[in-house]
């Protein structure tokens, strides 16, 4: 019997240049365009390699059931020279098993409510520093969800050691150019202008940061917290061994980026919804309303639990996914749809087309967060947080601290939209709303 030859769904013919420019430029309606002419799943030539595109349910199954050695990440190098080569993010087999079950209790659900505190009192202090009028949601949500990880990364005592965690942490994402996934950008192709020049010094300085907080907790005095690199200098190897300073270098960088980025996202597009349509801001008041009278624990735990709060957080990520394309590449022969993929093809997962499934989600261009409390959908028709063996670790955490920030600037503050939507951009590693400044910060009535 023939064993048949590796082969790629249809797909545009345009040049790379072309293919990559239009994705970075307009995720959405690239998807929309080619799932159109050439269905789903459909291949695409983009700036260093073939990528086949799926957003289908039966097909996105198969790609998160895969080992994480047949279905491996895209782009190791590159990412590798954002993050790191020892990055969890990269990791496949059994270092990446046993690396990410030694910081997941972290983030388990039953160890959430140790950190509701810290969100409102993070989100408080951040929003009562807003000037009175117009401000930027995403420069807000970013410093909340920074301000939050990093106590979660580290647990700093001393606040100068914090607030230079913060700033080093900001101007390294800043210098992240979003077109690093298909470059080995921060050293090579692209010429180093604009925030490409600023790269090589945020990324040194951090790493003397990271480096010197490493050094300092290897001090026989340091008493070990239940922080992320803590437990990552108590990994121990199958032959006793440590984790080297690089490799705890490398995860530090991994949860840095990822860990308030993404969030941050969410958040501001969950924020500029509820300001613009007055019937879901007047239905989470409400909801809010049930609960806000109390500041104790039960309280703000009562809120990381409220059904429409939480379905407007989901349908934020729904509308919006941060990442909009979960990038993944073939490692090991691997067949999707009935044909086997030739190693090294890219396939990225797309929730950006699976969660516009006019069958799954009917006007799937609306901001309506009652579907969620209508039909509960599938880890293949909805994941944000990607899937499988890979997926995000914190998603728990992160849906936890979008509710309890959100919860907690509606109950607090008075904000108003103003000016036209905000449309999505790539930043650093994610795709979130563009820095713009459509919402006014009014009087407060508390
Ligand atoms: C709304 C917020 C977030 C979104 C939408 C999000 C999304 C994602 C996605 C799509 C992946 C890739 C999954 C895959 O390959 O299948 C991922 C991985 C990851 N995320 Fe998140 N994330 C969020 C928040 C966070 C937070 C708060 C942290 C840490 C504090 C975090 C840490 C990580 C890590 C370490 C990985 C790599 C996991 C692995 O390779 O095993 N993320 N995230």
């Amino acid at each position: 019997m023939s064993v048949p030859s590796p082969s790629l769904p249809p797909g545009s013919r345009q040049s790379s240049w072309v293919q990559t420019a239009r994705l970075m430029h307009d995720a959405e309606g690239f998807l929309a365009k080619n799932v159109a002419r050439y269905g789903d799943p459909f291949s695409s030539a983009i700036r260093d390699g073939t990528v086949v595109f799926t957003g289908r349910p039966d097909l996105v199954r198969e790609v998160f059931a895969a080992p994480t050695d047949v279905i491996s990440p895209y782009a190791p190098t590159h990412i590798a020279s954002v993050l790191g080569p020892h990055a969890l993010i990269l990791l496949t087999g059994s270092a990446h098993k046993h690396e990410r079950a030694m910081v997941m209790p972290l983030f388990h659900s039953a160890h959430l409510s140790t950190y509701t505190r810290a969100m409102v009192e993070v989100t408080r202090h951040h929003a009562s520093q807003l000037p009175a009028g117009d401000f930027n949601s995403l420069d807000l949500c970013q410093r909340i969800a920074l301000d939050v990880v990093l106590r979660v990364i580290f647990g700093f005592t001393d606040p100068r050691r914090h607030q230079q965690a913060l700033a080093l942490t900001l101007d390294f994402v800043g210098a992240i150019h979003p077109l690093s996934i298909f470059f080995d950008a921060m050293t090579k192709h692209l010429p180093t202008v604009g925030r490409l020049a600023r790269w090589p010094k945020a990324s040194a300085t951090l790493a003397a940061f990271l480096g010197a907080e490493i050094s300092r907790r290897r001090q026989p005095d340091h008493v070990p917290g239940h922080t992320v690199l803590d437990l990552l200098m108590g990994i121990r190897h199958d032959d006793g061994s440590v984790l080297s300073d690089d490799d705890i270098c490398d995860q530090l960088r991994t949860f840095l980026v990822t860990g308030h980025e993404t969030t941050a996202g969410g958040m501001a597009w969950a924020l500029d919804a509820v300001h613009r349509d007055a019937a879901i801001g007047d239905r989470l008041h409400d909801e809010l309303a049930g609960i806000t009278s109390s500041d104790d624990v039960e309280g703000l735990e009562a809120m990381g639990r409220l059904p429409f709060l939480g379905a407007v957080c989901d349908e934020a990520l729904r509308l919006h996914p941060v990442i909009p394309y979960v990038p993944k590449r073939v490692a090991a022969p691997f067949s999707l749809d009935g044909r086997e993929l030739p190693i090294g093809t890219g396939i990225f997962v797309a929730s950006a087309l699976a969660h516009m499934n006019e069958a799954v989600f009917p006007e799937p261009w609306r901001f309506r967060p009652e579907r969620f409390l209508e039909r509960k959908p599938t880890a293949f028709e909805y994941f944000p947080f990607g899937g499988g063996a890979k997926r995000c670790l914190a998603a728990g955490f992160a849906v936890h601290e979008m509710r309890i920030v959100l919860g907690t600037l509606l109950t607090h503050h008075h904000f108003q939209a103003r000016g036209k939507p905000l449309y999505a951009v790539h930043h650093g590693i994610s795709r979130g709303p563009a820095r713009r400044g459509p919402l006014t910060n009014l009087p407060t009535t508390t």
